[in-house]
């Protein structure tokens, strides 16, 4: 058996490029004292991925030369660690490659839910529990509201779309493209949906909330936050999830105008988090969380949103991809299984 290996060969200066990966082929890992030995089933691919490449965060820089981090799934393939057996499926973040031992303390053992493995990407893992957490607790929309949401079409923003639409509120989506926004109004059912491509965003934005907007989700920060704070209501609550647009650059804008002027005339308020905040040191909230999202979907009122590529040799060109838009729900990298 051997490892193929995605590694991030150096750190990109502006754009991301498929270039900056090499694919290598290692000995099987062997699984040292507390460790446990697991063949990689997915790959989640995420936008947070190429931030981490800008330095620390959340989480610790990026480095040339290392295995490309990411968050994954898998099985157990061998394991002497108390809790874990062969056959086990765990969610971990042992990165892009096929096999790994990894510590087993950061490993955790995935809770049996109908339908298929990469579920537990679009509609249990990280991405539908940043919009569970990052909309119902963060901004508490209310029926009737005006809910803004951007990178809509995405791995978060379908979710936050769908959860507004069970929170009672009005949902505008905003997305790149006219297909994209198609696909929103006549296939996931939001109430509008605004190209922010388009030269007459702003305008657009304004025509699409006629009653101002009470919520804004936002996945992008820039100049389509900058557009949102002009539109919100007195009170109006922002969540801050994360900033794409300034992800993919050697040279992130500053912040936009508003802040904080509009804050203040406004009361706005505007939070960050990050999702590990609603769950750490408390995990019974996740599973409750994801019990809830679990009953949302048995209802049909929530569904998974996929966008699955093939092979680990994929992932280089799925994450440049999805840093330019290509997907639609959550890119994900099929990997063995
Ligand atoms: N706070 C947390 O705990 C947490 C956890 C997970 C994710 N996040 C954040 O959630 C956001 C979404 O991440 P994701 O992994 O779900 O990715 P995603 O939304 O599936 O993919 C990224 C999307 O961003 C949009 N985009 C790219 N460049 C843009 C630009 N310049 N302006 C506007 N939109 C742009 C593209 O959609 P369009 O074609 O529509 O432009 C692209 O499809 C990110 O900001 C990420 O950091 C935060």
């Amino acid at each position: 058996m051997t490892n193929r290996q995605v590694i991030l060969a150096e750190l990109p200066t502006d754009r991301l490029e498929v270039g900056h990966f090499r694919l290598q082929d290692v000995p099987d890992p062997v699984a040292g004292p507390g460790q446990v030995l697991v063949a990689t089933r997915y790959l989640s691919i995420d936008a947070a991925n190429r931030a981490w490449m800008q330095g620390a965060t959340y989480t610790s820089a990026l480095e040339g030369g290392q295995v490309m981090a990411g968050g994954t799934i898998g099985e157990v393939v061998e394991s002497d660690v108390a809790g874990f057996t062969a056959g086990d499926l765990v969610e971990g973040a042992w990165g892009w490659q096929t096999r790994a031992a990894v510590d087993a303390r950061q490993l955790h053992r995935l809770t049996p839910r109908p339908g298929p493995l990469s579920h537990q990407l679009s509609l249990y893992g990280t991405t539908a529990l940043t919009a569970y957490f990052g909309l119902l607790e963060v901004t508490r929309p209310q029926p009737g509201e005006t809910l803004v949401v951007s990178a809509a079409a995405g791995a978060v923003g379908n979710v936050v779309c769908q959860l507004g639409k069970i929170a009672g509120c009005r949902v505008v989506a905003i997305a790149g493209g006219p297909a994209k926004c198609a696909w929103l109004t006549d296939e996931l059912g939001v109430d509008a949906a605004v190209d922010h491509r388009d030269g007459g965003f702003r305008k657009a934005l304004r025509a699409a909330c006629p009653d101002g907007i009470d919520v804004y989700f936002d996945n992008v920060g820039g100049d389509i936050l900058g557009a949102a704070l002009f539109g919100m209501n007195l009170h109006g609550r922002i969540s801050c999830c994360g900033v794409v647009s300034q992800y993919d650059t050697g040279s992130p804008a500053p912040g936009p105008r508003g802040v904080p002027g509009l804050l203040v005339t406004k009361r706005l308020t505007m939070r960050g988090f990050i999702v590990m905040d609603f769950y750490d040191g408390e995990p019974a909230r996740k599973v409750e969380a994801q019990n809830e999202l679990a009953a949302w979907v048995d209802a049909g009122k929530l569904r998974p949103v996929e966008d699955v590529m093939e092979g680990i040799d994929a992932a280089p060109h799925a994450l440049v991809d999805l840093l330019a838009g290509g997907n639609v729900g959550k890119r994900m990298v099929h990997v063995a299984g």
